[in-house]
Parts: C-alpha cells; sequence; structure tokens
C-alpha cells in the first residue's frame, strides 16, 4: 500500500520514534548527547536572533553617544537636552589629511572613519607610528562650529590612539585660533578602572582647557607627563597619577594627530582664517 493509501503512516512513524526517545531511560548516552546538542541548537538560534536584531538599535546608539561626546567636547551638553537637535549645529566635512583640504568625494553624514582607517584602498600603513595605531586612513570626519554670524568657533577633530590596555577614541575641540585647546574627551577605551580610566574624570579633562599646541615659533609643545617642560606650563597637561603608560599613550596620540602627519596641514589652514 503507498502512502496515498494510508496518508497517516509517516505521522505514526514519527510519533512512534518520539514515544520511543521519550521512554528511553534518562541515564542513556545517546539521549543525554542528543538533548545536549538540541538545546545548544536552540540556545544559539536565540542568542544570533537577538544579536542580529539588536544590531540596528546599538547602531544607533552608538552613533547617538558620539553625538553626545562632539557635543559635550565642544561644551554644549546640558543634561536632558535634545542631542540630536544640539547636533546639528555642527557641520561634518570629510577632510584629506595630507592636504588639509575638505572633500566631497564622500558623503560627511555617512563616512565611516573606522573602517576607512581599515580599508587598503583608503589608508596607508604607518613607518612612523608613536600613536600605535598600525594604519591611517587619508581621510576623517571632522566638525566645524559657527557662531550665529557664520564665523569659526572651533572645530572638532577625531584623535585616537594605543594606552595601556586599549585604543583610545574621542574628540579633541579646538578654539577659532586652532591652537586653543578647548576640551579632550575620550568615548571608548578599555583602561583600567580608577588608573588609566581616570582620563573620564572631569578633574582631569578640565586641565585641558586653554593649553596651547604650538609655541610662537610653530613648534608642537603640548605634552602630558609627569613634570613641566621647558616650553611651559601652557603646553602641559599632567599625567594621571597611577597611570603612567596611559598617560604616556594619550600624549602620544594628543601629538601624532596634532602634527603633520595628522590635522597640521588642516589647522594651518584654520589659524590662516580659511575656514
Ligand atoms: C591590574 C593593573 C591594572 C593597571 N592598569 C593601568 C592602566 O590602565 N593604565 C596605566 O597607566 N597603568 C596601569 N597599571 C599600572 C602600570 O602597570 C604602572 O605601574 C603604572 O602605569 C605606573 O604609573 P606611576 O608611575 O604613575 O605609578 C595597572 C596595574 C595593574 C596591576
Amino acid at each position: 500500500m503507498s502512502d496515498q493509501d494510508n496518508p497517516e503512516e509517516p505521522q505514526d512513524q514519527s510519533q512512534g520514534l518520539i514515544r520511543r526517545f521519550l521512554d528511553t531511560p534518562p541515564d542513556n548516552v545517546g539521549k543525554t548527547v542528543t538533548v545536549a546538542l538540541g538545546l545548544c541548537l536552540v540556545a544559539s538560534m536565540v542568542v544570533s536572533a537577538a544579536a542580529v536584531s539588536l544590531r540596528p538599535l546599538q547602531e544607533r546608539n552608538a552613533a547617538l553617544d558620539k553625538q553626545v561626546n562632539i557635543v559635550e567636547v565642544a561644551g554644549l551638553y546640558e543634561p536632558g537636552m535634545d542631542v540630536a537637535t544640539a547636533f546639528e549645529s555642527f557641520e561634518p566635512h570629510v577632510l584629506e589629511l595630507a592636504t588639509g583640504e575638505f572633500t566631497d568625494q564622500f558623503d560627511a553624514y555617512e563616512f565611516d572613519d573606522r573602517a576607512a582607517a581599515s580599508d587598503v584602498t583608503l589608508s596607508a600603513p604607518l613607518d612612523d607610528d608613536p600613536a600605535g595605531i598600525g594604519r591611517q586612513a587619508d581621510y576623517v570626519t571632522v566638525y566645524v562650529l559657527r557662531d550665529d554670524a557664520g564665523a569659526l568657533d572651533k572645530v572638532i577633530l577625531p584623535v585616537y590612539g594605543y594606552g595601556l590596555w586599549s585604543t583610545l577614541y574621542g574628540f579633541i575641540a579646538l578654539e577659532e585660533d586652532g591652537n586653543t585647546i578647548y576640551g579632550l574627551q575620550f568615548y571608548e577605551h578599555a583602561e583600567t578602572p580608577g588608573l588609566g580610566a581616570e582620563v573620564d574624570n572631569p578633574r582631569w579633562k578640565a586641565l585641558w582647557r586653554g593649553k596651547k599646541l604650538r609655541d610662537d615659533e610653530g613648534d608642537l609643545e603640548i605634552n602630558v607627563g609627569k613634570s613641566v617642560t621647558a616650553a611651559g606650563p601652557e603646553y602641559h597637561v599632567d599625567a594621571l597619577s597611577g597611570a603612567t603608560l596611559t598617560s604616556r599613550g594619550v600624549d602620544n596620540l594628543v601629538r601624532f594627530w596634532m602634527s603633520e602627519q595628522g590635522f597640521e596641514p588642516f589647522l594651518e589652514r584654520v589659524r590662516e582664517g580659511e575656514i
């Protein structure tokens, strides 16, 4: 007799299999392995589904967190404010680092700095690499803030580099002279709480305000260290106590990004009043 003649037969067979499986003693090795594999399969499906469905939310939160940091480093943040609206005051531009010129080649709202830094067509390996970043992108997104009359107020520049345990990602805000620091703030790192993570301490961050990058001769003098250099206190930020290695990382990354290898071609244009 065919299946068509007796359509209930396959169902009977599977019910028989399930009944036999359930009747198997619990200490049977085959049953234990089957149950364990089944549980693993279900758990991995739940975790994968959660990871996939939460990704857009995570990306939105990461973008919002970056906006909070940009607004905050520029001194415009107030708790409870509508950050997305405040962020609209900033002009994002994709900057070609080597020339210091803005480019229209990419959409500044979509450009992904991190992806560019690992894209072989948009980045190059560094021979001289004090910030410990390996490769550097040719283009980065910078943010320009203007006053009501349209004059330059601040530029917000992305900076990153290796500390002790992790790469620290942040922003430095410079005043309209392109030489005076308004703020430095990191939005991502994995330094030790209470030691290297004190880079987030508002008291330490406040030490950066008003410090100068270059002296009157144009030499890059900003430094983080245990003692004031010959250049003077206006170029010096005290290292974090108990976190000399993270502090050295911050010193290296700030000096790297403010140098000719980083934003100096752009900062020269800022100082000339071209932005
Ligand atoms: C568990 C542990 C975590 C540490 N985390 C950091 C850190 O995040 N940043 C840092 O600079 N030093 C950290 N240190 C301390 C460094 O090993 C080193 O002692 C310190 O940077 C020296 O700073 P000081 O000269 O100011 O004492 C850590 C040490 C230990 C044992």
